[in-house]
């Protein structure tokens, strides 16, 4: 929609005064009358100045449609019919315009449309604001955030259906642009006790009936909730159901609010989990049991609710029971604990929820703040919203309601110092005439209850804090003592005695005369609630959860921070945080709304006068008008006035070189406005009529727009100019680089050409001289060549001619040597044939010989006695020499091998060569003996200490010394003896003993006796009648038969020079005893090896068995 099309105006189709400053005549009915008219009319704002009244209409208005948006955007303030929406462009245009920080304060009465005005507002200013997809969500998050905290912080009480039970002051953040960029939220002192109780007609916060309305069945199943109120001691039953609210789809908007504000999904299912614990822990019941010291202690009645508390928060249930059960206090190190009666637990139980719902709102106000704060550190304008719980009287009013009406004391405050007494101390202090016009001051309210050494709020903290006994009472009893005098101090026990006959007021109460009315305050939790305990057991419990945001919203209960320092009470606490505020307020710009509550009964198009009369008294609105009427409309220091409105005057425009009041002087008398529109102050000027403002405006407007066609015309000049100058730059320099371009292009085809014909004429001149210098060379070596030649060819014909000489020389000589060696041969033929044939013959044979001789010394074969190879013969005649040389070769060869050997060898060898004489070729066994060394002694007899006294007994070198079976001559079974053999005897002993059975001389012996096969048996035969002879011939069997028999034939021959007859049969006889006996050898299998298997038959056989 076209603005210019819009005509309305304050004045066009006014009902009533629009502004109260222009009322006629200006009394409290007339206003009244004012308002209601207006009121009747659906015309719920009416301004004071720029102060915006706004009546509650209790109905839904058609007056916030963006087309209403778009009528009051970037309009002057009294340029349309009053709304809050003209309030909020003012504030949001000065704020981006002339970068003032902006604050909006809105008060009134509990239910008399603050936090529907604060929503407008800021709905307004997000309409107006810059647009973009980023801005856009940031507005979205900002006003998402409202129905997060109503549904958290408010609920319905018998003033209003969605009262506020905590404060907001919300701080809207802009870039230089306008554009929003987030926002800061800082909350107060939230009516907690409401979550245990809530008086009569009153419900617990919104959330709680939201989510049992409007959770899923597994939500609530998740979270172990029922879907009915009545099943929770906490939500009072009389009022459960609000007349037009929709608590089931407020639990949507709600979570889709959470959602956009950006809480994740598992966030919201931990503070529903919260929700719930606190709803669960109403139900916990206690019972008293007695104990045996008389005193009661309590015990939970029915566990179940609690492990479902547990399991919600994953809390172990004998830790929270503990701490409903004890109480720890610990001093100085010293740890007491003592035991919880019934009352006390409930207490416990109290504390536990108030406190556990009352973080978790502080946490959802600091996680709204992480979402929405600006992401930029730029500076930042700011605009803030302030929307605090109304002032409140209600039947039964405490703490809650003590510390709500001292804020609203101190916004009053704050009010009346910024619109009536500075702006009177300024008109006196500027030396403008001034009449001055009453108000009532609240300031000595507000100093009964803030003032540090005896304000009500100091005495409860010196009460919470004193030793000993202390109670309401005691609390009331200081009150009655120091605030007695006060004069807006009431107290039946108070030392004056002006109330001791006032039965309105109750013995247990204090009264207070507040801006806004009296209220009487009950003192009972008064102390209770301003300590704000919560048992250290409790959140001890609490912090030790698996919960992460339970354990976070308990951090003092971490041992390892805890801490024995009190923490500040709550009345402290809040008194700061007022504090802080009013200072902040104070360095920005205030708008002012103030709600008015029409009735009583929350109806439409009711307007009770006397209960608007009195908010009208007591916000001092007449007074305000007052003021208003009497002083200036704007009023403005010279600087910023002439530096705004500069551009309006010749001579100011564009610099004024003198003081700033001379400036705005000239320029108000060139523009010829009215000299009693305006006032000189001492440092501001003041102007009367709004309408004297806009005109200014209005003026202003006209000529920045003159002045912006004059800048634009200039700008677009200088653009052009600038454009043009560039481009002429531009083609001077593209010229100047293309004629250099093309001359260098020329200048390089020149140079080029050049040099090819250069490169051309130097190369034909080089060539000219080459040729010239070859053919120079060419003629100098032919003259060489030729030379060369000449001399070669006859050095060669020279050559030619020494050779034919020395040839005919040779020949001559040849010739002459053939011709004497044919005469001398023809001389001496006949003396050559007689010897000279076998001189010849001789020489030659010798020349054979000796080459036979050398050749075969060449191919002499190995020097080993076995060695069978010889040179093959060369010439036949030579056949005899050949073989004869062949044996005296080997022969030789033997002798040398000979030499080598030592005399013990050389016995051994003789031995051996005896052996072989005796039994090659007679004897199977010898083929075994040819590769056994003969060693004689087999014993080592000398060395063994066993034999010691045999080898005593024998004094000759020993021979041969083994064990042998001796043949046993009855039965042929076989004993082991020792063999012993020396130069002259051989001897047969006992094995084991050594003892010598036999003791043979060699002379007896006559011959020996073996067979032909592989057995060892052997018969020695001896002389008969000899001593030795006795018993008979021995038989023995030995493996070593060979070398036995061997070495006793060769000692028997070198002690008689005989030798003994060696018998090789395989039938033979022995002399035994009488008998002769034949030993028979006959062929068998054997039972023991190798060893022969003898049987005496009968008295003339002896049967050996050999393999
Ligand atoms: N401009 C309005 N248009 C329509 N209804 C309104 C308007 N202002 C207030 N109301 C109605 O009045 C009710 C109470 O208003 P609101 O909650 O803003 O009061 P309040 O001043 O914030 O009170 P409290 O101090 O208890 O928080 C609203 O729920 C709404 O129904
Ligand atoms: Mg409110």
């Amino acid at each position: 929609m076209m603005k210019s099309e819009v005509k309305t105006s304050l004045l066009d189709n006014m009902i009533g005064v629009g502004d109260s400053v222009l009322l006629e005549p200006l009394t409290e009915d007339s206003f009244l009358e004012n308002l209601k008219n207006r009121f009747d009319h659906s015309e719920i704002y009416t301004y004071i100045g720029s102060v915006v009244i706004s009546v509650n209409p209790y109905r839904h208005l058609p007056i916030y449609t963006p087309e209403k948006v778009e009528e009051y955007r970037n309009r002057n303030f009294y340029e349309l019919s009053p709304h809050i929406y003209a309030l909020a462009d003012e504030a949001y245009r000065s704020l981006r315009d002339q970068d003032k920080d902006q604050c909006i304060l809105i008060t009134g009465e509990s239910g008399a449309g603050k936090t529907e005005a604060s929503k407008l507002v800021m709905s307004y200013v997000a309409a107006v604001c810059g647009k973009g997809a980023e801005v856009n969500q940031v507005k979205e998050q900002l006003l998402q955030s409202n129905p997060v905290l109503e549904a958290f912080g408010n609920a319905k009480t018998m003033r209003n259906d969605n009262s506020s039970r905590f404060g907001k002051y919300m701080d809207i953040e802009f870039d230089f642009k306008g554009d929003p960029l987030g926002g800061v939220i800082s909350n107060y002192l939230l009516e907690k006790s409401r979550v245990v109780k809530q008086p009569r007609g009153e419900r617990n916060f919104h959330v709680f009936y939201q989510l049992l309305s409007g959770g899923s069945e597994d939500l609530l199943k998740r979270l172990k909730l029922e879907r009915e109120f009545n099943q929770y001691n906490y939500l009072g039953l009389d009022s459960a159901k609000v007349n037009g609210v929709d608590d089931a789809a407020n639990f949507r908007t709600v979570k889709n609010a959470m959602q956009i504000v950006g809480f994740m999904d598992d966030e919201v299912e931990l503070v529903l989990e919260v929700v719930a614990a606190v709803l669960k822990l109403g139900n916990i019941e206690f019972k008293p049991e007695s104990r045996v010291n008389g005193l009661d202690e309590s015990r939970i009645q029915d566990k179940n609710e609690l492990k479902e508390i547990c399991e919600l928060l994953g809390q172990d249930q004998a830790v929270l029971e503990r701490a409903f059960s004890f109480r720890t206090v610990e001093a100085k190190q010293e740890k007491v604990s003592t035991t919880l009666n019934v009352a006390q637990a409930y207490y416990a139980r109290d504390a536990l929820a108030k406190n556990l719902y009352n973080r978790l709102f502080t946490w959802l106000v600091n996680r709204i703040n992480e979402s929405i704060k600006a992401q930029t550190k730029v500076r930042k304008k700011v605009m803030g919203v302030l929307d605090i719980y109304g002032f409140e009287i209600f039947e039964n009013n405490s703490f809650e309601q003590f510390i709500i009406n001292y804020c609203n004391e101190k916004l009053q405050q704050i009010f009346i110092e910024l619109t009536l007494k500075e702006e009177q101390e300024e008109y006196i202090k500027e030396g403008i005439e001034w009449t001055h016009i009453e108000y009532f001051d609240n300031a000595i309210i507000c100093e009964l209850i803030e003032n540090n050494t005896n304000g009500i709020l100091a005495m409860l903290d010196e009460e919470c804090l004193r030793p000993g006994t202390v109670t309401d009472e005691t609390f009331l009893e200081k009150l009655n003592q120091v605030c007695a005098v006060h004069e807006r101090f009431e107290s039946r026990m108070s030392k004056s005695s002006r109330f001791l006959n006032d039965t309105t007021l109750p013995h247990n109460c204090f009264r207070i005369q507040h801006y806004a009315g009296k209220v009487m305050y009950h003192v009972e939790g008064f102390v209770d609630k301003n300590n704000d305990l919560l048992y250290r057991d409790l959140s001890q419990a609490m912090w030790k959860t698996n919960h992460v945001l339970v354990k976070a919203l308990f951090p003092e209960g971490n041992p390892a921070k805890m801490s024995l320092k009190r923490p500040p009470t709550a009345g402290s606490q809040f008194k700061a945080s007022v504090a802080t505020l009013m200072k902040n307020l104070q360095t920005k710009n205030p708008n002012y709304i103030r709600c008015i509550k029409p009735n009583d009964q929350k109806a439409p198009h009711v307007f009770t006068e006397a209960l608007v009369c009195h908010q009208v008294r007591y916000l001092g609105l007449m007074e305000n008008v007052r003021v208003r009427r009497a002083g200036y409309a704007f009023k403005q220091p010279y600087e910023p006035c002439l530096e705004r409105y500069k551009m309006l005057c010749s001579q100011t425009w564009p610099h004024w070189r003198q003081g700033a009041r001379d400036g705005v002087q000239v320029l108000l008398t060139e523009l010829q406005i009215p000299p009693e529109e305006f006032s000189y102050g001492r440092s501001k000027i003041f102007i009367r009529n709004p309408r004297t403002l806009f005109e200014l405006e209005d003026l202003r407007k006209r000529r920045l727009e003159d002045l912006a066609t004059l800048i634009q015309k200039i700008y677009r000049g200088w653009k052009c100019r600038t454009r043009f100058l560039l481009m002429k730059k531009s083609q001077i320099t593209i010229s100047a680089w293309t004629k250099r371009h093309f001359q260098r292009k020329k200048y390089l085809h020149l140079k080029s050409v050049t040099l090819v014909i250069q490169s051309y004429i130097r190369g034909w001149k080089a060539r000219k001289l080459l040729r010239e210098l070859k053919h120079q060379k060419l003629c100098e070596e032919s003259a060489t060549t030729i030379a060369a030649y000449w001399r070669g060819f006859q050095a060669r014909r020279e050559l030619r001619r020494l050779k034919e000489e020395a040839r005919r020389k040779h020949a001559v000589a040849v010739i002459w040597a053939y011709w004497l060696g044919l005469k001398i041969r023809r001389e001496y033929r006949k003396f050559f044939r007689a010897n000279a044939g076998r001189k010849i013959y001789e020489f030659t044979i010798q020349r054979i010989i000796q080459k036979y001789f050398l050749e075969l010394k060449k191919k002499l074969p190995s020097m080993s006695p076995t060695e069978t190879a010889w040179p093959a013969r060369p010439y036949l005649f030579l056949d005899n020499t050949h073989t004869e040389l062949k044996r005296i070769f080997h022969l030789w060869r033997c002798k040398k091998y000979r030499d080598q050997f030592t005399a013990q060898k050389k016995a051994i060898f003789e031995e051996k060569l005896e052996a072989s004489e005796l039994f090659k070729d007679k004897k199977a066994l010898y083929a075994n003996s040819v590769c056994q060394p003969f060693q004689g002694d087999y014993l080592e007899i000398s060395k063994n200490p066993k034999y010691q006294k045999l080898t005593g007994a024998v004094e000759e070198k020993i021979l041969l010394a083994d064990v042998v079976n001796k043949i046993n001559r009855a039965n042929g079974k076989g004993t082991p003896r020792i063999f012993l053999l020396t130069q002259s005897k051989f001897i047969i002993a006992d094995q084991k003993s050594g003892q010598i059975k036999s003791n043979i001389p060699v002379m007896d012996i006559t011959s020996v006796s073996v067979s032909k096969q592989i057995d060892g048996l052997f018969a020695v035969h001896l002389k008969e009648g000899s001593t030795a002879a006795a018993k008979g011939d021995f038989l023995f069997t030995s493996d070593r038969l060979i070398e036995i028999i061997t070495k006793l034939y060769r000692t028997i021959f070198f002690k008689t020079n005989q030798k003994i007859n060696v018998e090789i049969n395989n039938e033979f006889l022995v002399q035994f005893n009488q008998d002769k006996v034949c030993v028979k050898f006959i062929q068998g299998a054997q039972k023991n090896g190798n060893l022969p298997a003898c049987k005496r038959k009968n008295n003339r056989l002896l049967e050996v068995t050999v393999p």
